[in-house]
């Protein structure tokens, strides 16, 4: 079998930290979504990985280079516009061949590994598996409808009045059946070329389609919340660990990880709680579900249940910041500079919640 991953798209709905990073690269518990992906399909037994790419093609390639980290090879598939995931995988094509394949959204954060599944899938006559699993707004995901028997009825993208709560988990595995199905689709009223449609027309022609109903977590990171509810399910899994130094004027809990080279100076640390490498957190406050990646520096500050990418700085801030995700090279401090006000240079689509 062979794996594919979509990590094109626009990533609209994740502005103004997507303007400049594919949200694939967005760290929780300080690993890229997409390295996480890589993982899951590797360890199912699937070396053989094309990766759909778009307009951040440049910056995934150069984070994931040829997979030899993770013991696979990786071949990239530019998209020739951001179509649909149906449009991403007839563009694949020539990548999947007649092969049996497992499709990943790139964005995707579900609990656990997906061996099970692939064995499944690989030892079965089944045309392709989805993988379903209950959520609470079915409006807002591909839902399906069973029969009675527990096969599948229909498919329908983001329903008004939603035939049940199973939506569709960012997971797919195809045989070549799939190949007639994307040709055969015409694009939707949002002009895209949907999956659920192509899936719709295997089920229509009599293919056999598997429903598998996943019973774990699943996140799909489109926008902001996801993203720190994905570190809350994740930062619980991380093994904790410690490599750097913590002096002895500090308190780090159990559930704390402190990667190498970073450096905890008399603060309080608690978990689930990931410190990066080469970050100094030195007279702070971290409190649980909080992700800080590398080379950050936090002083005189708190924080909780948050993401703090590469590179930012908070200093002297007087208020504990929570719930919040701070993006590359951002600083937050404090500033003697009169008038005695809040001073900003945010980005486009930025959002501040203020006391
Ligand atoms: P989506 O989250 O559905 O789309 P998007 O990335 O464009 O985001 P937004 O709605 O916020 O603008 O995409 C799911 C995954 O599939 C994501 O990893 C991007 C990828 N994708 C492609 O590779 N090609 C495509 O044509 C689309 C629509 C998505």
């Amino acid at each position: 079998m062979k794996g594919l991953i979509l990590s094109g798209g626009k990533g609209t709905r994740l502005y103004p930290l997507t303007y400049t990073r594919a949200k694939q690269l967005i760290p929780v518990a300080n690993e890229p979504v997409l390295f996480r992906v890589i993982r899951a399909i590797r360890d199912a037994g699937i070396h053989d990985i094309g990766i759909v790419v778009g307009d951040t093609a440049a910056e995934i390639r150069e984070a994931v280079g040829d997979g030899s980290r993770w013991g696979v090879g990786i071949t990239y598939i530019p998209q020739s516009a951001p179509a649909g995931l149906a449009h991403a995988v007839k563009e694949s094509l020539p990548f999947i061949g007649d092969d049996r394949f497992v499709m990943f959204l790139g964005d995707n954060v579900i609990q656990g590994g997906i061996s099970s599944l692939i064995r499944q899938f690989a030892d079965s006559h089944w045309n392709s598996q989805i993988v379903l699993t209950a959520v609470n707004d079915p409006r807002q995901y591909g839902v399906a409808e069973l029969n009675g028997d527990g096969s599948i009825k229909r498919l329908i993208e983001k329903p008004k009045e939603p035939p049940s709560n199973l939506a569709l988990v960012g997971i797919y595995m195809f045989d070549r059946h799939i190949r007639e199905a994307v040709h055969a689709i015409k694009p939707s009223f949002r002009n895209e070329l949907e999956i659920t449609d192509a899936i719709q027309w295997l089920v229509d022609q009599g293919h056999a389609v598997h429903p598998y109903i996943h019973k774990g977590w699943w996140i799909d990171t489109g926008k902001p919340g996801d993203m720190l509810n994905a570190n809350d399910h994740v930062l619980e899994e991380v093994s904790p660990r410690i490599e750097g130094a913590v002096d002895a004027a500090s308190k780090v809990d159990f559930r704390v990880t402190v990667e190498r080279g970073a450096v905890i100076e008399n603060s309080v640390v608690r978990g689930p709680t990931i410190i990066g490498e080469d970050t100094v957190i030195r007279d702070s406050y971290i409190g649980p579900f909080t992700s800080i990646y590398h080379h950050c520096l936090i002083e005189f500050s708190e924080i909780e249940h948050s993401i703090v990418l590469e590179n930012s700085k908070i200093l002297d801030v007087p208020y504990r910041i929570a719930d919040s995700i701070i993006g590359r090279n951002a600083t937050i401090t404090r500033s003697e500079i009169k008038p005695k006000a809040i001073k900003m240079n945010l980005g486009d689509y930025s959002q501040v919640g203020i006391l």
